[in-house]
């Protein structure tokens, strides 16, 4: 009887040779889900397609290789010959491009540090202890710390020389040596 109460309250009008229709609307939390779901629809379609302010996954993999790259990628020269050189002549021009790139005046003229930069003599770095990490940092920067890029103005080559010779100043204990900052390395 319950049942028959139910299909009353939903019996059309219309009727057709005696054929009568049921209309049965689903339940309204469905209907909530799909009106949603068409909301949904538009905002990402006009997002990513009308307006075009996403990026597509070709875009986005696209800028994400990019930052990647600029990251990570070391140098033309393949990470295992990216090196500490020991040669007198190689950090005597690597001393020489620390002079000629103005480094000194970030961090100090014998890389003791200053109120801008941080010391290159100590035994603790920012950005890693090993040789590639000091490579990476004055290839890269961190433009936001203060620290500039110089991929632009220095080849592989010679950011090589120059973090060789900063290497080499480990335990030359500056005077005026700024305090440590970073991680402690062996
Ligand atoms: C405009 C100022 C400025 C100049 C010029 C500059 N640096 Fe820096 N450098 C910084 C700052 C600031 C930091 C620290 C960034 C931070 O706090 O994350 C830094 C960090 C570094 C580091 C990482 C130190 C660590 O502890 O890991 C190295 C190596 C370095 N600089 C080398 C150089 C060399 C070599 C040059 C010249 C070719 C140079 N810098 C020129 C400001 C400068």
């Amino acid at each position: 009887m319950e049942e028959n109460k139910n299909v009353d309250e939903h019996l059309d009008e219309h009727n057709y040779d005696g054929i009568q229709e049921l209309d049965n609307p689903p339940p309204r939390w469905i209907m909530m889900l799909f009106y949603i779901t068409i909301g949904f629809a538009i905002i990402y379609a006009a997002y990513f397609f009308w307006l075009d302010v996403g990026d597509l996954q070709d875009a986005r993999y696209v800028k994400k290789s990019e930052i990647h790259e600029t990251r990570y990628q070391l140098a033309s020269q393949s990470s295992d010959e990216i090196v500490a050189l020991t040669d007198a002549a190689d950090i005597e021009e690597g001393k020489s491009i620390y002079k000629e790139m103005s480094c000194f005046a970030c961090h100090g003229m014998l890389g003791e540090g200053n109120a801008i930069g941080p010391n290159l003599c100590d035994d603790t770095w920012l950005y890693g202890c090993d040789f590639q990490s000091v490579f990476n940092i004055i290839k890269n920067g961190n433009a936001a710390k203060g620290m500039t890029p110089f991929k632009t103005q220095l080849s592989d080559a010679r950011i090589q020389k120059v973090s060789s010779y900063l290497l080499s100043l480990k335990d030359s204990k500056p005077p005026n040596a700024k305090g440590p900052q970073g991680e402690t390395c062996e």
